[in-house]
């Protein structure tokens, strides 16, 4: 028997009378019917107790990583619940204002920051700029000549220790575009001439190892590199950075936030590290808050080699498999208790053959076109990291919660294609 695992849905995740999933309250079945697929479906209950479950581990400072899923609602979710925002770009900058989040409660990041980002930034107040590199220094240090400004910031340090995970998603290394190098001295130089300077104030240092990290040992193992630089630079804060893995496919196991949170801690003590420590979880708050629901369209039997199922969605709204070769599960919505003893490959409707979600894809026998077929844990950059390829229109998203779903980004439509092309004939 291979049922879908349980601890791969949402939290609210039930089953319906009918064999249906149900999440926060709703059917999905009438999410599909009402909204269209491919439609991502969140469980809010659950980003809202993720959000707390962070903000309790690491105490206030503690930021999600936008990155991973953003749009008004949940800016504001994550706000309301206790947590700051990371945003990494003007453009997440700019949704994080528009949801009416303190600037002071932002976190900007980067390893290229233009000018004007950095002005946008420091005009709107964000609490803490994470300054990258050198040349982002000179860009800080022109930008206060023209205002008399002071940004208040923490450093970007690469500890030199290597997460084992995906090495597109691996960034704590040496030989990595992000941040100041420990081993090398650019940390200390950065230190150096950041107290120097008067366009910032330095405020603390920052690490990122990477992301989709399953064991929180590799964490202690940076603490314990970066705890000698940071109690010697004297600086007031720490932030470890996001990165935690999650369980994306059954057999899989992750650390949960506070578990995470506790070995920090423990290995901060243990390290003597008295700055405040902080980090900025994206993928363990959003990740199993959400199911992609999409429909399938056509059904090809390739005799003695394999059944394609296509569906009416593919690598734009979920690019993982295609980028890193992830693995997702694959259930129907419609009978969520079904054993999955039949294997196709789940392939989107992209003119591309890597257009593949899940080459291996288990589903119950008799799937049919017009049939409902879903993929769970896909709430963090899938959508964010999505694209309009094929001028494909980019899925609706609604967050459920106690029988209501409401729709927090629309489908998009011919309309939104059009709305940048400004070409007359
Ligand atoms: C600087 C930084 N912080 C936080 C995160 C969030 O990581 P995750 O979603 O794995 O928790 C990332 C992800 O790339 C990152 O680059």
């Amino acid at each position: 028997m291979s049922v879908l695992p349980r601890n791969l849905l949402p939290d609210s995740a039930e089953v319906g009378s009918e064999g249906q999933l149900i999440i926060g309250g709703c059917d999905v079945r009438e999410l599909a019917e009402q909204y269209g697929t491919p439609l991502f479906v969140y469980d809010e209950q659950h980003l809202r107790d993720r959000c707390r479950e962070a903000a309790d581990a690491f105490g206030d400072g503690v930021a999600y990583a936008t990155k991973a899923f953003l749009c008004r609602a949940m800016a504001r979710l994550a706000h309301e619940e206790g947590m700051h925002l990371d945003v990494a770009s003007g453009g997440e900058l700019a949704v994080a204002l528009a949801a009416d989040v303190p600037a002071e409660r932002l976190v900007f990041h980067g390893n290229n920051k233009s000018c004007d980002e950095l002005r946008a930034a420091r005009r709107a107040g964000v609490g803490r700029i994470v300054v990258d590199s050198f040349d982002e220094l000179d860009r800080l240090e022109l930008l206060h000549r023209e205002d008399g400004e002071v940004a208040r910031i923490l450093l970007r340090i690469t500890p030199g220790v290597e997460a084992h995970t995906h090495e597109f998603v691996m960034t704590g290394q040496d030989d990595s575009k992000f941040g100041f190098g420990l081993k090398v001295g650019d940390a200390q130089r950065a230190v150096e001439r950041s107290r120097a300077s008067s366009g910032v104030e330095l405020i603390g240092l920052h690490a990122h190892i990477g992301s989709q990290v399953f064991v929180a040992g590799f964490f202690e193992q940076a603490i314990e590199v970066l705890a000698p630089f940071v109690n010697a630079s004297g600086v007031s804060e720490l932030s470890i950075g996001g990165g935690i893995g999650v369980a994306y496919v059954e057999g899989e196991q992750a650390p949960s936030i506070a578990e995470w949170g506790e070995v920090v801690r423990r290995a901060c003590e243990r390290a003597g590290i008295t700055a405040r420590v902080s980090a900025e979880p994206g993928r363990s708050i959003t990740a199993q808050a959400a199911v992609t629901l999409y429909r399938v369209g056509t059904i090809k039997d390739v005799p003695g080699i394999r059944r394609f199922v296509a569906c009416d969605g593919g690598f734009v709204d979920n690019p993982r498999p295609a980028l890193y070769g992830s693995g997702y599960e694959t259930f129907d919505p419609a009978r969520v208790q079904a054993d999955r003893s039949e294997v196709v490959r789940l392939v989107g409707k992209h003119c591309e053959s890597g257009d593949v979600l899940v080459p291996e894809a288990k589903v119950p026998p008799g799937l049919e076109v017009g049939d409902l077929i879903a993929t769970p844990v896909t709430g963090a950059y899938g959508r964010s990291m999505g694209s309009n390829y094929n001028l494909l229109h980019r899925p609706a998203v609604v967050f459920v919660r106690d029988g209501q779903a409401r729709l927090v980004i629309r489908r998009e439509t011919d309309a939104d294609l059009l709305c940048t092309d400004v070409a007359d004939r």
